[in-house]
């Protein structure tokens, strides 16, 4: 989950002297802002620092990264604005991020896993053609139902410009990729089937099977069963549906990551506690990251971060 962020005083010092897009693209400030973490909450994990929308930007369209969260002033409405994007290279687009990846790997020497990520094509062309966040993403859903075939020709251009983007990441050191859909729950199981999980397959067949693969939906319990088949290693879940339902429903084949609700960081500590002893219990000794249910928010008071780390890495399952 994204785990660096303004709810840490390090981050938000830096970010008063950089903007964001800025902070994505320097080396030595993206891998110092991702390492904060893993230094300050005791994380096992570390996430190299980016965001989703940065091959996005790479593609040809203009992003912006604002208070209320990311903008597109130019969004993409029809097939005239697709044939303009590009496939990028993401050697010669996104140098920076193969940089922030190598310079993570060599300071990192094996200590935790560093973990690369992408977007999904369902959630970056919403982005896209919604021109930012959405509360009903009624121009892709538009879209999506007046000219399907006008969509489906975006979203294959973002699943080959996702697949590069990730066997890249790969290539400069990250040992697990996460593909984050996090705006697909908002489908019904068809037209996630029809608009989501193709492109997701293709992306995990291009990634291949050299690093373990993560799929996270926000809101996925309606479409779980249709998740398990793309081609991941490890669902991650939101905290909407209990552990050991999605257990049952997926199987045991699949990991599964999550589910704590990031809200329960902002309340009372026994509650917070109490509910990732439920998760852990519920989700068993085997095939399971612990982790939240979707980003941590700005307001989390880091001691109740680290309070949570701790406790999930003091626990002891009942043989
Ligand atoms: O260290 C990490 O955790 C990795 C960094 C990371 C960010 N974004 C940094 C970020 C990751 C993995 C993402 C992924 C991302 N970005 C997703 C998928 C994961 C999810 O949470 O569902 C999505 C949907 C985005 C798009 C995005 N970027 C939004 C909605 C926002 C605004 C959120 C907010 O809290 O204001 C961003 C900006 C963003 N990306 C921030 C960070 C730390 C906040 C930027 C700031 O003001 O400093």
């Amino acid at each position: 989950m994204r785990q660096a962020g303004r709810y840490l005083k390090e981050y938000r010092a830096i970010r008063q002297k950089v903007g964001f897009l800025e902070l994505c693209k320097d080396t030595d400030l993206a891998a110092e802002v991702s390492l904060q973490p893993l230094r300050i909450v005791g994380v096992d994990a570390v996430i190299f620092f980016s965001d989703i929308l940065i091959p996005v930007e790479a593609m040809g369209i203009g992003v912006e990264l604002t208070d209320k969260g990311p903008e597109l002033p130019n969004p993409i409405r029809s097939q005239a604005g697709i044939d303009r994007l590009r496939v990028p290279d993401p050697a010669s687009t996104v140098p920076f991020v193969g940089s922030i990846l190598k310079k993570l790997r060599s300071e990192l020497v094996d200590q935790v896993p560093l973990i690369g990520f992408a977007g999904a094509p369902w959630t970056l062309a919403s982005y896209m053609i919604e021109g930012g966040g959405s509360r009903s993403f009624g121009e892709i859903k538009g879209m999506a139902f007046r000219e399907p075939g006008t969509l489906h020709n975006l979203l294959n251009k973002i699943a080959d410009t996702i697949g590069a983007y990730l066997l890249f990441q790969i290539e400069s050191g990250a040992q697990v990729i996460q593909l984050f859909d996090t705006w697909a729950g908002d489908l019904t199981r068809s037209d996630y089937e029809e608009f989501a999980l193709p492109y997701t397959q293709k992306i995990f067949e291009a990634v291949g099977t050299r690093v373990p693969r993560i799929l996270y939906v926000n809101g996925a319990a309606n479409i779980l069963e249709s998740m398990a088949r793309s081609g991941a290693d490890v669902l991650s879940i939101d905290w909407r549906i209990p552990i050991a339902e999605a257990r049952r429903r997926v199987g045991g084949k699949l990991a599964l990551q999550g589910n704590l609700d990031p809200c329960l960081l902002l309340g009372d500590r026994e509650r917070l506690l109490r509910n990732a002893e439920d998760i852990l219990r519920q989700a068993g000794p085997a095939g399971h990251i612990m982790n939240l249910g979707h980003g941590i928010l700005p307001p989390t008071p880091v001691e109740n971060a680290r309070a949570f780390i701790d406790f999930v890495k003091g626990y002891k399952h009942q043989p």
